[in-house]
């Protein structure tokens, strides 16, 4: 039967990371390792919509008001005008609105930078679409951007560039003078620019998300995506966008409508109190997420990893393992799985580019702290445990 299957199809097998969460459930072991919250979602926006299926929401719908808000919303936070009724698409997650961009604007053999390490999806999304992914590694520790390195990966099959920040997995916010290179190179390549925005407001330490589209003459080559998944702790309930220059909102919407027709009608009319959520809501989002992560990265930092690197945004930390611990991050894991009962990801699914594959991405770990606090401190109490009078890990010892 495999040989009925397409050839791209056949490329996606079942990454380590799956093979790891099989071992993890039956280990019963604390989840640090995907991207979702363990907590329930703010009472208003679940409120919403039970009222919604109360009210017979039932039916495909576009709901325009969530357009409205998110046009206010980018007028407010990045002083970007965009025309509700044509430059956005609602589409189920910012899942779907990228792979609808992708396929609105790539062809066979259209080379596609993407930074490594970076969120899988991305990879698969343009694969499928024909396209050829090409990687620009960020040099460690603090996943700084080389220009030399991305002005060597362009040629003239480059059509576009995927940014995703605040960034999965390691936490960066691309800095301004960053953001202004790759901008400067979209300008002059006449490069069309695809941003992943989902960690937008969950930013660090005074930090704050600024859109590569608001930077001068971009947001006519940018393509913004972004979902209430992460700011509202519903990853389940699917709803998304796309923001772009009209003609290509309107491949997308069309690519949207013949794949999925609409996003579910209950959770899009939800949508509007989470988009209207007081000032307070998202400044409280900001200061848990943020102990959250103290509180993780202090841990790691007690127990011996080698942290150079504090995350300014998302839902992670990017943990490193010191050379006096003589395991892969696959290893690691699966010792932490068995050992300690917590499962975390190994960093190597991240990374693409050879190059870096040599060297980094056998070194890190992805911890997920998006998680309610009886977890986190669950968590930290096996994790501890684990810790000698030395303190080094006692799981090593075992190894060694
Ligand atoms: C960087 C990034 N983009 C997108 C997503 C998925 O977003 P959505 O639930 O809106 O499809 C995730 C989820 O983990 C993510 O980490």
């Amino acid at each position: 039967m495999e040989e009925k299957l397409s050839s791209v199809a056949k490329t996606l097998t079942p990454s380590p990371i799956q093979q790891l969460s099989y071992l993890a459930q039956r280990c019963n072991a604390v989840n640090l390792a995907e991207g979702f919250p363990d907590f329930p979602a703010p009472l208003h926006i679940k409120n919403a919509a039970v009222s919604a299926i109360n009210s017979d929401f039932n039916q495909y719908r576009h709901v325009q008001g969530i357009c409205d808000h998110v046009a206010c919303k980018m007028k407010e936070m990045h002083g970007i005008a965009v025309d509700p009724l044509t430059d956005i698409v609602i589409c189920c997650g910012q899942s779907e609105a990228f792979a609808a961009t992708i396929f609105a604007i790539i062809n066979q053999g259209d080379e596609v930078i993407l930074f490594d390490p970076s969120y899988e999806t991305y990879d698969t999304c343009i694969r499928l679409a024909g396209g050829v992914p090409v990687y620009v590694g960020l040099d460690p520790p603090h996943w700084t951007l080389n220009s030399d390195k991305l002005e060597k990966s362009f040629t003239n099959k480059t059509k576009a560039l995927v940014l995703n920040s605040p960034h999965n997995p390691t936490g960066k916010i691309f800095t301004m003078d960053e953001l202004e290179i790759i901008a400067g190179a979209c300008r002059r390549r006449d490069l069309l620019a695809v941003t992943d925005e989902v960690y937008e407001h969950i930013t660090f330490d005074n930090e704050r998300h600024v859109s590569l589209a608001s930077l001068p003459e971009m947001q006519s080559r940018t393509v913004i995506t972004s979902s209430l998944s992460k700011t509202f702790s519903v990853t389940g309930w699917r709803v998304g966008w796309a923001i772009a220059p009209t003609c290509i909102a309107s491949a997308i919407r069309n690519i949207h409508i013949k794949i999925t027709d609409s996003a579910p009608a209950p959770f899009q009319e939800a949508a509007l109190s989470a988009l209207t959520s007081f000032p307070a809501y998202f400044d409280s989002l900001r200061r848990d997420y943020e102990s959250k992560r103290d509180c993780i990265f202090d841990l790691l930092v007690k127990v011996g990893f080698k942290m150079q690197f504090k995350p300014q945004g998302s839902f992670f930390v990017f943990a490193e393992l010191p050379e006096s611990w003589p395991l892969s991050d696959v290893e690691f894991v699966e010792e932490l799985i068995k050992q300690a009962g917590v499962v975390a990801v190994p960093g190597c699914g991240f990374f693409h580019d050879n190059a870096s594959a040599d060297f980094e991405s056998q070194r890190f770990i992805r911890f997920a702290f998006c998680k309610s606090d009886d977890t986190l401190a669950i968590a930290s109490a096996k994790i501890s445990e684990l810790v000698d009078a030395t303190g080094n890990l006692k799981l090593f010892k075992i190894n060694q």
